[in-house]
């Protein structure tokens, strides 16, 4: 399929991944067909893009017309089924194997036959997640980075049944909406979470054994190794939960114990500390 052929996309999550893919999307001129567990939060998403694009046109970095025509190609569905004509659609919801599995099956039921049905899991399988489909050869991981419209890598993931015009069209179409793309094998985390996730676990493991505060961990990282963020913050940003999630898959489909996740942030997960979108995590965001 060439990617001119794809002109409206689905996407189904809400949440500052799946917005942040809309918005990617609805730049590079295409529609976007934004689901979720119903309209309300679909519509929520979009309230949220729209908030986002706002602070940038009363900086003066956009104008208020291309605003308003990028968010007229977001479209809140009531669901799945919107997706029957789309020929590409990524699911973009919560990091839990048994739920995305649902997800996939349920893409997978709703989409015709040739439409190319890619994941943004952070860790997970595709080959497994394909193997819920009856196209597993169309089943591609499509890993952005957060936040989405900022950040430069997609991560594309071949399953192992993935056929090369699958892998080929997702290459380009990750670099139609200005994507720099790497090729990662199908493990456990792929390249940057196998990397990343063992970082921001073993700063929980510093703040854990009181080698430092949240502070002097980030600013460690910051100044010392000039990463834009810390890890702690990074944590907060990416959402705990979901920090926890890859963690869990590492060291589950790894078998080395050197993943463990660091008891801090399972307890931070459990109190509901999950990061900025609850308002607490390492740190308050409360206002
Ligand atoms: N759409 C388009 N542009 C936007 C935007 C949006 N929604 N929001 C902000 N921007 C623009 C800003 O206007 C600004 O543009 P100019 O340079 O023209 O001024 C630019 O993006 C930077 O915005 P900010 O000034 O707000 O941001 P910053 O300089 O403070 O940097 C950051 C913020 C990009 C998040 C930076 O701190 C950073 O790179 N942090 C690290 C993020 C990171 O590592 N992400 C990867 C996480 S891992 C992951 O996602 C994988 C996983 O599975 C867990």
């Amino acid at each position: 399929m060439s990617i001119d052929q794809i002109k409206v996309i689905g996407i189904l999550g809400a949440g500052q991944m799946g917005g942040g893919i809309a918005q990617v999307v609805a730049q590079s001129g295409r529609t976007a067909l934004l689901a979720d567990v119903d309209r309300a939060r679909a519509e929520a998403g979009k309230a949220k893009i729209a908030k986002s694009l706002g602070r940038r046109v009363d900086k003066g970095k956009l104008e208020a017309s291309a605003r308003d025509e990028l968010l007229e190609r977001i479209v809140p569905v009531d669901g799945v089924d919107a997706f029957v004509d789309a020929p590409f659609v990524i699911e973009a919801a919560t990091e839990n194997i048994e739920l995305k599995k649902k997800l996939i099956a349920g893409l997978d039921a709703a989409c015709g036959p040739d439409t190319i049905v890619a994941t943004n899991t952070s860790s997970i399988s595709i080959t497994l997640l394909g193997a819920e489909t009856q196209r597993p050869h169309k089943m591609v991981g499509m890993h952005f980075m957060n936040p989405v419209p900022i950040m430069k890598l997609v991560e594309i993931i071949r399953a192992l049944p993935t056929d090369d015009a699958t892998y080929e069209t997702t290459v380009a179409l990750a670099k139609d909406l200005g994507k720099t793309v790497i090729t990662a094998g199908d493990s456990p985390g792929f390249i940057v979470n196998r990397i990343l996730i063992p970082f921001l676990n073993e700063a929980c493991f510093a703040l854990q054994e009181s080698i430092g505060t949240p502070q002097d961990i980030d600013t460690g990282a910051k100044l010392g190794l000039n990463h834009p963020m810390g890890p702690l913050e990074l944590a907060d940003l990416i959402g705990l939960d979901t920090c926890l999630a890859i963690a869990d898959v590492l060291h589950r489909e790894l078998g080395d114990d050197k993943y463990r996740a660091a008891n801090i942030l399972r307890m931070h997960v459990a109190a509901g500390w999950l990061g900025r979108k609850t308002g607490r995590g390492f740190y308050n965001y409360a206002k």
